[in-house]
């Protein structure tokens, strides 16, 4: 058995358990990252791709926002489609001067990895079979290292980010726990296509024949989804068939997608999920380990950054401080914005999709809302406010 110690056991190297590792350091704290997964799969999964305000400014502030800077797209407003025209919502004006920046979650992720190995900061990959022993006295983390050896970890705290299947959440002990869940009856097929843009902004359409977001990654690579049932087989898709469907669900006035070549698609299920408190003993738990929320706000990489900086905050009061009234705090607090963005998530999904049971008073509602939601100032507000984010401060 090989016995490690630092000051906090993160496991999870997504976007909550970087960015803590990240922030701990800059606070002169200890952790050690560990993630089932190699750094190339780490590197290479395609997920979100909308930064909120926040996080952009978290990223430049603490000195990981260089490539982001150069190679992200911000945007100062985004167009809902509905009734055959599109309407736009003015983020910048509308929210004094704040936007959004399209750079993809795994670039987020490469550029943590980076200035973490860069500052001597330990991340194992493949560390398989992770199991948490303790969450009281003597936190403790088992896990076998890629070489095959036995390892213990352990630490003063174990920040759980290891996403909606790790086993963090597990280890928080049954009576202690609430969880909170809306299972969603369809999906997002999601493509990536080499094509040009086809609007400068993202655009949020919905169509009788069911949602559809047109979004970029680049010049040259389009990002797409259209809401699918969550069964949908991809391979029952051919090229002509998913462009015909997205041409429909954004038609009107003329618009016309262009299209490309398809080179990468996937389906993925939607489903509305928090679990509280975010806190057993010593153990925290953030990001999809404590929630999921569906696509259609882009909230899920930015709610497991804000979770990480008040838990960082809140470990840096302990350390320096010598008080835990901070992470007594933890959950709660989080938790205020959580909710808020399940919300607004809850939202904008129940506007733009097809629910199979809707009746055509539905429709109309849904249409009238939107019609609502693009007309009216203060509700446009609403709306914009809630989509590039609250402050983090
Ligand atoms: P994860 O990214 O899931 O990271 C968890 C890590 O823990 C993984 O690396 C995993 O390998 C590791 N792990 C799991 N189990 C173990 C174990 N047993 N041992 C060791 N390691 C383990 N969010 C947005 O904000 N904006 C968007 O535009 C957006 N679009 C999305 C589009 C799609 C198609 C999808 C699927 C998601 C999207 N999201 C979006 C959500 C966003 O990707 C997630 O909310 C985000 O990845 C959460 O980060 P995390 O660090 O909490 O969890
Ligand atoms: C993307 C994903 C989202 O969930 C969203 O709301 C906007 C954009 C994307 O992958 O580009």
């Amino acid at each position: 058995m090989r016995a490690l110690k630092t000051q906090v056991a993160i496991i999870g190297a997504g976007p909550a358990g970087l960015m803590l590792s990240h922030l701990l350091h800059l606070a002169g704290i200890r952790s050690v990252v560990l993630d089932r997964r190699s750094r190339e799969q780490i590197e290479t999964t395609i997920r979100a791709g909308v930064l909120e305000q926040n996080t952009v400014d978290l990223m430049v502030e603490t000195g990981v926002g260089e490539r982001l800077k150069c190679q992200g797209f911000n945007h100062h407003g985004f167009e809902f489609r509905f009734g055959g025209e599109g309407r736009r919502i003015d983020l910048y004006n509308l929210t004094g001067g704040r936007s959004v920046t399209v750079y993809p979650q795994h670039e987020v992720l490469k550029d943590l990895i980076a200035a973490r190995l860069a500052a001597g900061g330990e991340i194992v990959f493949e560390a398989a079979d992770a199991q948490i022993l303790d969450i009281g006295q003597a936190p403790r983390v088992r896990f076998m290292a890629p070489d095959g050896a036995l390892c213990e970890l352990a630490a003063d705290f174990i920040a759980g980010c290891d996403g909606s299947y790790g086993p963090s959440r597990e280890a928080m002990p049954a009576g202690e726990r609430e969880d909170y869940q809306r299972i969603y009856p369809f999906g997002w097929f999601g493509i990536l296509a080499e094509a040009p843009p086809s609007s400068d902004e993202l655009i949020y359409a919905r169509h009788d024949r069911g949602f559809a977001l047109i979004s970029t990654r680049s010049p040259g690579v389009q990002r797409m989804y259209f809401q699918c049932d969550p069964a949908e087989n991809p391979d029952d898709w051919s090229e002509d068939r998913i462009w015909a469907e997205l041409q429909a669900r954004v038609s009107g006035n003329g618009f016309r997608l262009k299209e490309g070549r398809i080179f990468q698609k996937g389906v993925v299920p939607m489903r509305s999920y928090v679990r509280q408190p975010m806190q057993s003993g010593r153990l925290f738990i953030a990001g999809d380990a404590a929630h999921t929320v569906p696509p259609t706000g882009a909230k899920g990489l930015n709610l497991a950054v804000a979770d990480v900086f008040v838990l960082s905050r809140a470990l840096e009061r302990f350390y320096t401080a010598g008080t835990a009234d901070g992470l007594e705090a933890y959950s709660a607090t989080a938790l205020r914005r959580i909710w808020r963005a399940q919300h607004f998530s809850w939202w904008m999904t129940s506007m733009l999709h097809r629910f199979a049971d809707a009746s055509e008073f539905d429709r109309r509602r849904q249409v009238a809302e939107l019609d609502m939601v693009t007309s009216s100032p203060a509700a446009a507000r609403t709306i914009a406010e809630n989509y590039v984010g609250l402050p983090l401060h």
